[in-house]
């Protein structure tokens, strides 16, 4: 572009492009045939939305690995990322899919596909709420999304309670045949959606007793992966739209698995869309961007989807299953309670607040916690913070515990309690600071503070 005496005021891609759609007007193009011609030389990912000058009634978009949409008004139409920013206008929506480009005027929407031929793309009606959307007593969302936690979690699990039970059917249609007919789960995700899936792996080998792998799916699309086409593929997203999860499953799909999964918070998004089998999470529009309700629910949908497994696969008998459903019909007011502890959170926080650094440990399935927790910190605060298995401890990490290490220890009333017991005794010697997360009752120790 340079060369054509383009010149650059920043070093972003989105400056290259806007010089490039103006490139193809000054060849004679209208905007939207510029920006289809542009995006045939681009590669990677991108969502756009171009208006000119020249044309200021119109807005011409291009999709490709990112989420875009359209929204239907009446004498008006909107280009955005998600429904809940347009939701207050209007509820119909089309999604673009990969590749497709679309004009907008106040009156009209085209949409054309990859090929520049006009297409018609099926009108969804919304079901986001938007009271949803709206911060109430709130100071932000993310504390609005963690105490939503009991709502979001009682809604996930509400048709296995109402059915009194966990039925394939959850999972869509032809869940049982497809379930029942798998030989081991390999669950595709990222982020707090990965840990999600570390998680289970610990339920659906345990419960289940079928083998369970879990990969980060940036890693998975990139590696020669070993493809066992009875194994079910399981993805976990929250939005549904994240590139590396939607292109580690079509990877999945081209090594042979024939059966897919997608455990999903938003309908109608890309990776559900492009499974066999859906289970919607129902936590809710998720709006900040660190995710909390988003994991407890995902975490739902995935016990039931060991139980439902655990049956199909002779595991669980029906005096069990009974148990679990009990067990999940306690789990939102556990959760209240839990939310309960805030104001010894805050405590916390305060105590927090000068740290450079922090360890979170964990055991068994709690270790993936332990990984979810030293994610929400550094995120959140900017604080460096590291997960570990507690056994690992020895094995390096407690070098950097001192006196000004906050270590973070999941201690809830398991087997593996005597051990944690004991990994906390290692940081106590070290003079490490302990933050621990114990069941109610749990024995405490001077030396430490605890949330139980
Ligand atoms: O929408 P997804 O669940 O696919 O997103 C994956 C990650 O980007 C996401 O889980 C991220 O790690 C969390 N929002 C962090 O809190």
């Amino acid at each position: 572009m340079a060369a054509l005496g383009y010149v650059f005021e920043s070093q972003t891609d989105t400056e290259v492009i806007a010089h490039l759609i103006h490139h193809h007007m000054a060849q004679g193009r209208d905007l939207l045939a510029a920006l289809q011609a542009a995006v045939k030389e681009l590669t990677g990912a991108y969502a756009l939305a171009v208006l000119s000058r020249r044309e200021p009634d119109r807005l011409a978009c291009a999709r490709m690995g990112c989420p875009l949409l359209v929204g239907l008004g009446e004498g008006e139409n909107f280009v955005a990322s998600d429904v809940s920013a347009i939701v207050a206008a209007t509820r119909r929506v089309i999604f673009l899919e990969e590749g497709d480009t679309a004009e907008l005027t106040r009156g009209a929407v085209r949409v054309f596909d990859a090929d520049d031929r006009e297409v018609a793309r099926e009108v969804h009606v919304s079901g986001v709420s938007l009271a949803s959307l709206e911060l109430g007593p709130y100071r932000h969302f993310m504390q609005k999304e963690i105490h939503e936690q009991p709502r979001a979690i009682a809604d996930t699990i509400e048709a296995a309670i109402d059915a009194g039970g966990f039925e394939p059917a959850l999972f869509g249609a032809n869940a049982e045949a497809v379930l029942g007919g798998i030989a081991g789960v390999q669950i595709l995700a990222c982020g707090t959606s990965y840990y999600a899936g570390l998680t289970a792996r610990y339920w659906i080998e345990a419960i289940a007793g079928l083998p369970c792998s879990v990969e980060i799916a940036s890693e998975y699309r990139y590696r020669d992966a070993w493809a066992d086409p009875r194994h079910l593929i399981v993805t976990i997203s929250q939005s549904g739209e994240t590139l590396d999860t939607m292109e580690a499953l079509k990877y999945a799909k081209s090594l042979g698995h024939r059966h897919t999964l997608s455990i999903c918070n938003v309908p109608e998004s890309a990776i559900p869309r492009a499974s066999e089998l859906v289970c919607y999470t129902r936590a809710g529009a998720e709006i900040g961007v660190a995710s909390t309700k988003a994991f407890t629910t995902q975490l739902a949908a995935l016990f039931q989807l060991t139980v439902v497994l655990g049956k199909l696969h002779g595991k669980v008998n029906a005096e069990q299953e009974a148990d679990y459903l009990e067990q999940l019909r306690h789990l939102p007011g556990s959760i209240q309670h839990a939310l309960n502890l805030e104001p010894q959170i805050q405590v916390w926080a305060e105590r927090f607040a000068g740290k450079q650094n922090a360890l979170f440990l964990g055991r068994g399935l709690h270790y993936p916690i332990a990984l979810e927790g030293a994610l929400k910190l550094k995120e959140i605060s900017y604080i460096h913070a590291e997960a570990y298995p507690a056994g690992e401890l020895k094995h390096g990490p407690l070098a950097l515990v001192d006196a000004a290490m906050p270590v973070v220890v999941i201690a809830p009333n398991d087997r593996l309690l005597e051990k944690v017991k004991s990994n906390m005794q290692e940081v106590r010697a070290r003079g490490g600071e302990l933050f621990v997360f114990a069941d109610h009752g749990t024995a405490t120790s001077a030396n430490r503070k605890a949330c139980t």
